[in-house]
């Protein structure tokens, strides 16, 4: 009865959506990856950009990495992009290129947990493993009333096994694509569509007001403070010097400028980047980027120099262009930087 009300509500108000008008395993995957990132609205760019330069997984594993970053810049949570590009090319290797069909082999793709997983022997395979995003567990805990925390093991598993026994094995695909878009659609996380809610004479917490304390959650996000201070150097043919983010951390493969990082604010940041004000031209007010675990605290600050050493990576302003960089990096050098470089 679950499953078909809400098939049937899925039928008149789903979204046209690319990924759900194919059964190709690798689009299907590829659309997860990005939509666990971002939503729909701004994911559908970068999906269309991903199956424009990489049509088949072959070529997204032929691919190199700075090129598949790049197309990924923006989106934050850069290890998903190296992860898929790592699945790409063991499925190529392992699997001669082509997608495998058995939940566990997918499962033990890089990057691939037991969402993405369901997801595509689902939408691909029409196999009946059910999906469990933070839209479902919404969903379930609201019109089921379970009140088992969703970030606890004990949790995790009442919610699957209770979506085992609504999943239609004769439909499985839609199920779950229709469970998530309730979630993203109507049973929103605030100010939920009660009013005209097909669940409205069943739901437990509208009817024991209960909307905004379902889902449960355990524990409480913890957030860390990071400083960044960034020296842009600029030598006298006005090339600017990058590096390479190599350490396991946020950004890794992205290219940066070289930087001073502190836990707290640093008083006098000229002397720590061993600058002097005359060397200046620029430098910005720090700004706050928020990511989901840290707090990131940026400032640049612009300099004229003569150094040279010759391992690191001094680059014309065309050529920084084609470096995936962090979004942070990405707004300064088209708002400021580029004012301080000038192109031939
Ligand atoms: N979010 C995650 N998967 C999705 C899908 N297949 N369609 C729309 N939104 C989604």
């Amino acid at each position: 009865m679950f499953a078909k009300k809400l098939i049937s509500w899925y039928q008149q108000n789903k979204r046209d959506l690319p990924w759900r008008n194919t059964r190709n395993p690798y689009k299907i995957w590829l659309s997860e990856i990005i939509l666990q990132q971002t939503r729909v609205e701004q994911g559908l760019p970068y999906y269309q950009k991903f199956v424009s330069a990489f049509p088949t997984i072959n070529s997204l594993a032929e691919a190199k990495e700075d090129e598949v970053l790049k197309l990924w810049q923006g989106l934050g949570y850069y290890s998903r992009a190296r992860n898929l590009h790592h699945a790409a090319k063991s499925v190529a290797l392992t699997y001669k290129g082509v997608f495998p069909k058995i939940y566990e082999e997918v499962l033990a793709l890089k990057g691939v947990g037991e969402y993405t997983a369901a997801a595509i022997t689902s939408f691909a395979y029409l196999q009946p493993y059910p999906v469990l995003d933070g839209n479902v567990f919404r969903v379930i805990s609201r019109i089921y009333g379970f009140h088992e925390a969703i970030d606890s093991g004990p949790g995790k598993k009442k919610f699957i096994e209770h979506l085992r026994t609504l999943i239609p094995h004769n439909d499985p695909a839609t199920f779950n694509q229709a469970i998530m878009e309730f979630g993203a659609m109507h049973c929103l996380p605030k100010n939920p569509l009660c009013d005209n809610c097909i669940f409205n004479g069943t739901c437990y917490a509208l009817q024991n007001n209960k909307i905004d304390l379902l889902p449960v959650k355990e524990k409480k996000l913890i957030k860390k403070n990071r400083h960044f201070y960034y020296k842009v150097s600029i030598d006298p043919k006005n090339r600017v010097l990058i590096q390479k983010r190599s350490e396991k951390d946020i950004w890794q493969g992205l290219y940066e400028f070289p930087y001073i990082e502190s836990s707290t604010a640093i008083e006098q940041p000229l002397k720590d980047l061993e600058l002097t004000q005359k060397e200046m031209l620029y430098f910005s007010e720090p700004k706050k980027h928020l990511l989901t675990h840290q707090n990131i605290y940026f400032s640049f600050y612009i300099a004229k120099t003569e150094a040279c050493t010759k391992e690191q990576l001094w680059v014309s302003a065309a050529q920084l262009a084609d470096y995936p960089v962090p979004k942070i990096i990405a707004d300064f050098i088209s708002k400021k930087l580029n004012l301080y470089l000038p192109r031939k």
